[in-house]
């Protein structure tokens, strides 16, 4: 069989913001599959780059009186180790702001041209007279036209949830600086994506290169049903100077948006990585025989899986094999926050912990699905203590120094099937691992683990040592334990590269191939031992917190001090007391009146907007089996409906069903918070499934 070849990348990270927790689930989801691909024995090359362009690039410079290539200089260098240390294995990490970036633009750029998808249009946006720029959404704020809310973003109101353009703003103002911006018009080029629409609705629907949920969300919010399409919006793909980017060579004065050429530093990543290796670019972007993969987060869907495969087609690229999509990072239970440490950049993490921890972790929680999940902080010290440490170092920290003069026994021993039951259980690992449902691989991983460790309690090596004559049988026990450790090394060694690495030093054989949990080892010499991973110590998460917490400026800097006098080591986790104070709790009630409400768990099948309703959104929840309920929801604007889609939520299903003016409610949603944007809707804990009751 020909050896797969497999081309990965990663999504840029934009060179304004120091890379944090909610990047590194990507890159290590990335990492995983990569390690795991080459483990296998594919040619997998995974490259990436730094996201340069843009206003915020040029305001950032600006505000630093540096030039927009000495920022992106420094940031390069930042960025790059911390993907090193965090043990991603990149072969390329390029920029968006290079030659080979430029040149692959303008060859695209022309191809799209040459098609005739490009035309010009005249754009109103708002204009800074002061800094002389147009002004992108996000450094616009202003009242909403829709409920008057005071100082709202530039593209959607989060009191009301309305969308519009920052130039519908009453009273618009400049956040750079400060003063009233004026309208103004300007040509833009676009990209005219409809004209692709039947090739993007056989490739979104039927290619096979999109988990089903994505391939649903492009259909309901973009493509339309068959028998219906709606028709795609022109893409604007230039911007007036002044803008940081690549002026385009056709249209002097315009620059193409930095969105036309961060896909784009893909290939220019590739084309650095081929000039170096002497491979031949085509090979990689041209070719049937190599597989293109990439890995990015839910909110940049679009476009990776319209405008992306448009312009690859048009010019004549081959079309990504799969596009991979992950859902959002929140830390116990919250979206990163500066002000309680929750943002936790990477080089804070790496300040204090091992990042093998954390590679294990999201592995262990990550799917093939698109939900969101949780960095619970606690269940990270006690998985990664009771996994790796307790159940999997632990057999070979228990074994591997009563055989360091003798080596592993010169035959396998009988083991009673341990070692051929985990060798069977290979090809679903690896199955699991191929579709990214690492958390599954996990969960098979330490099953076995379970299964091992057993066997060595019974066989007590440490009493086994101290009768000079069951040396042969301290051997044979030995023997057996640390090849059942190798095989759980050689499944872990996509998530754990540098135990892979201990272990093959450990055993004087290297970890090389998915293959060799099959055979057994047997008559190498076995080194001293050396400790693999300690226990997470709760101190080390805890300091990095804080760290966090203080890494924001004079504001938070004087909340973290205040915190850090007040908790001691106790409750590192400092909930305010706002929210008890503000609903205290109800009266007493005892179990039986408890049971009366059967909270059950059930997935949102469908969610949509209600026309007319100003707070509900329309949920269709599952409860499997094919029950159903519809509930209205007040959580409209703290939520939009696709992001609620396929989660998991618990219901009230024993609710008396209530006609609301907008159709029949048969339940509630569970949620807390004080209500409009501020609504948190609970979900359980991985595993849990439609129809379970909530006890
Ligand atoms: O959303 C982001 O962070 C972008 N910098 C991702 C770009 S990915 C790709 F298209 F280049
Ligand atoms: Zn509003």
């Amino acid at each position: 069989m020909s050896q797969r070849r497999l081309l990965v990348t990663s999504a840029l990270p934009y060179v304004n913001a120091d890379i944090h927790l909610g990047y590194m689930v990507e890159a290590i989801q990335t990492d995983i599959w990569v390690r795991f691909q080459r483990l296998r024995g594919a040619l997998c090359v995974y490259v990436c780059a730094d996201d340069t362009h843009g206003t915020a690039t040029m305001i950032r410079a600006r505000r630093e009186g540096r030039t927009e290539e000495e920022l992106i200089a420094e940031v390069h260098v930042a960025h790059e180790a911390d993907l090193r240390d965090f043990d991603i294995s990149l072969d390329n990490f390029g920029s968006t702001h290079s030659a080979e970036c430029r040149s692959l633009c303008g060859e695209i750029w022309s191809r799209i041209r040459e098609v005739g998808l490009v035309k010009s249009d005249r754009v109103r946006q708002l204009y800074d007279a002061e800094e002389g720029i147009f002004l992108a959404d996000r450094f616009v704020r202003g009242t909403c036209p829709k409920c008057g809310a005071q100082d709202q973003p530039g593209d959607n109101c989060s009191k009301c949830g309305c969308t519009y353009s920052p130039a519908e703003l009453v009273d618009p103002r400049s956040t750079l600086s400060g003063t009233v911006p004026e309208p103004r018009d300007a040509d833009h080029l676009f990209i005219e994506l409809e004209q692709f629409h039947e090739f993007l609705e056989n490739w979104t629907q039927g290619s096979g290169a999109l988990q089903d949920e994505t391939a649903n969300y492009l259909r309901g919010h973009f493509l339309g049903p068959p028998d219906q399409p709606e028709p795609l919006r022109d893409w604007d793909v230039s911007r007036p100077a002044p803008y940081f980017g690549f002026e385009i060579p056709d249209a002097p004065g315009n620059y193409w948006y930095v969105w036309f050429d961060a896909p784009i530093g893909y290939m220019a990543s590739t084309q650095q990585w081929c000039d170096k290796h002497g491979e031949n670019f085509d090979d990689w972007w041209r070719s049937d025989d190599c597989e293109i993969h990439h890995f990015i987060g839910k909110d940049i869907t679009y476009f990776h899986t319209l405008f992306w495969p448009g312009m690859l087609s048009a010019a004549g690229f081959t079309l990504p094999a799969k596009v991979h999509v992950h859902g959002f990072l929140t830390i116990d239970g919250e979206k990163m926050s500066k002000s309680k440490g929750t943002y936790v950049k990477a080089r804070a993490y790496l300040n204090h912990l091992n990042p093998a921890y954390l590679r294990y972790y999201y592995a262990s929680k990550l799917s093939n699905r698109i939900d969101d999940f949780d960095l619970s902080l606690n269940e990270f010290v006690t998985k990664v203590n009771t996994d790796l440490v307790g159940k999997f170092v632990n057999l070979a920290s228990r074994s591997a120094k009563f055989v360091a003069e003798i080596g592993l026994s010169a035959v396998y021993p009988e083991d009673g099937g341990l070692f051929a039951a985990a060798a069977a259980t290979g090809d679903e690992i690896a199955e699991a691992y191929e579709s990214c449902d690492t958390g599954r691989a996990m969960r098979l991983i330490m099953a076995l683990a379970d299964r091992a460790n057993p066997f060595v309690e019974e066989n007590k090596p440490w009493e086994l040592r101290k009768d000079s004559e069951r040396l042969s049988e301290l051997q044979d026990v030995c023997t057996i334990a640390l090849n059942l450790f190798r095989q759980l090394a050689i499944y872990l060694a996509p998530v754990l590269p540098r135990v892979a690495e201990q272990t093959g030093e450990l055993l004087n054989s290297p970890i090389t191939h998915w293959d060799q949990a099959k055979v057994p080892l047997t008559g190498t010499p076995v080194a001293k031992f050396r400790h693999m991973l300690k226990r997470v110590e709760e101190k080390d998460v805890r300091t990095m917190i804080e760290e966090s917490r203080e890494d924001t400026g004079d504001q938070g800097r004087g909340e973290g001090d205040d915190c850090r006098g007040e908790t001691g080591d106790a409750d590192p986790w400092n909930d305010s007391g706002d929210a008890l104070a503000a609903e205290p709790l109800a009266p007493e009630c005892n179990f039986d009146e408890f049971l009366k409400v059967d909270l059950r768990v059930a997935r949102v099948v469908a969610a949509e907007h209600v026309s007319g309703a100003r707070k509900l959104l329309k949920l269709r929840l599952s409860l499997g089996g094919g029950q159903y309920r519809q509930v209205f929801a007040g959580i409209k604007a703290a939520y939009e409906p696709d992001e609620l889609v396929g989660r998991l939520v618990v219901c009230v299903a024993n609710l008396t069903p209530r006609q609301m003016k907008f159709g029949l409610s048969e339940g509630m949603v569970v949620a807390s918070g004080p209500g409009g944007s501020e609504v948190f809707v609970l979900s359980p804990d991985e595993g849990a499934v439609p129809g379970q009751r909530v006890h």
